[in-house]
């Protein structure tokens, strides 16, 4: 195989692409997908501060890389969710990450900030660990974007965890989360504007381009990951894009162009304050608020 730009030997084939680069070209070939994806969505204004959500994966790390690259400032936050051995070693490279970088990383540890750990909260609330992490994340990051005055939450999601979550909302006809899988989603009241520039950018991809920049990323899964269902339909969509190169960008790419505004109405619930943290949330305790009460509850 051959480098479509240089015709050297190529290091990653990109088979939806119909096309194979060496690492270089490689490298260029993913700035310019993040590059395109941040430019059509209009993701990022001059002057706008941006916070990205990092995790010592592979995904976030290569896009603070990537943005960095592109000359986007970006400051990194990681949340320490104290789910043992595998968050000191993902907090310890993405620690080395930034210092080598010269960035800068503020560490959010959730068990002094709200009181809990993922795993405290998942069995005190009976909920799945990784729902109760997702609420979490999703909270705690914005929580860390306004409290520093940020304009934009940077999230580091590729295009195999966007055809997972459509997959799941497209399963569950969840109209409500359908309105809102955008690529931006706006600054409103208490939130800070959120955008995914990962979206043209496939798992293994990301992954070769962390290897081949020497990125030192935590390769181990979460532990508490097993039996996810959305790890299951990523697993199904991997298998799927394998099978049919491309099919993966063509689900996202078309609902993001022609189907998520269908939805946007089903998404337009009616916000108030939460009446124990302030934030808007549909009803009178947010549902991050709620977790935190019974997570927190003396035993
Ligand atoms: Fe969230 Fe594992 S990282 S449950
Ligand atoms: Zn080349
Ligand atoms: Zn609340």
């Amino acid at each position: 195989m051959r480098c479509r730009v240089c015709r050297d030997r190529a290091a990653v084939e990109v088979r939806r692409h119909n096309a194979a680069f060496c690492r270089e070209h490689f490298v260029e070939h993913v700035h310019r997908q993040v590059e395109r994806t941040i430019h059509e969505f209009d993701m990022i204004r001059p002057g706008e501060r941006l916070l990205i959500g990092v995790s010592g994966g592979k995904d976030s790390l290569a896009l603070w890389h990537i943005l960095t690259a592109l000359g986007h400032r970006a400051d990194g936050v990681y949340l320490d969710l104290g789910i043992s051995d595998y968050s000191d070693e993902s907090l310890e490279l993405t620690r080395s990450f930034a210092s080598e970088r010269g960035l800068s990383l503020e560490v959010v540890d959730i068990k002094e900030s709200y009181g809990f750990t993922i795993p405290e909260a998942a069995s005190r609330t009976h909920r799945t660990a990784c729902s109760a992490c997702g609420l979490s994340k999703r909270y705690a990051l914005n929580e860390a974007a306004v409290r520093g005055g940020y304009d934009v939450l940077v999230m580091g999601h590729n295009l195999d965890d966007e055809a997972a979550t459509l997959m799941s909302n497209v399963l569950n006809w969840n109209v409500g989360y359908l309105g809102r899988q955008r690529p931006v989603l706006p600054a409103k009241p208490g939130f800070v504007k959120k955008i995914k520039p990962l979206l043209r950018v496939a798992e293994r991809e990301t992954a070769a381009y962390a290897v081949l920049q020497g990125i030192d990323y935590e390769v181990a899964e979460c532990p508490l990951v097993a039996g996810n269902s959305l790890n299951r339909l990523k697993e199904w969509m991997v298998e799927l894009e394998h099978r049919s190169p491309g099919a993966l960008s063509q689900f996202v790419g078309g609902f993001v162009r022609d189907g998520s505004a269908l939805f946007e109405e089903e998404s337009n619930v009616d916000l108030h304050a939460c009446q124990r943290c302030g934030r808007p949330t549909t009803g009178e305790v947010c549902a991050f608020c709620r977790l935190q009460l019974r997570a927190t509850e003396a035993r």
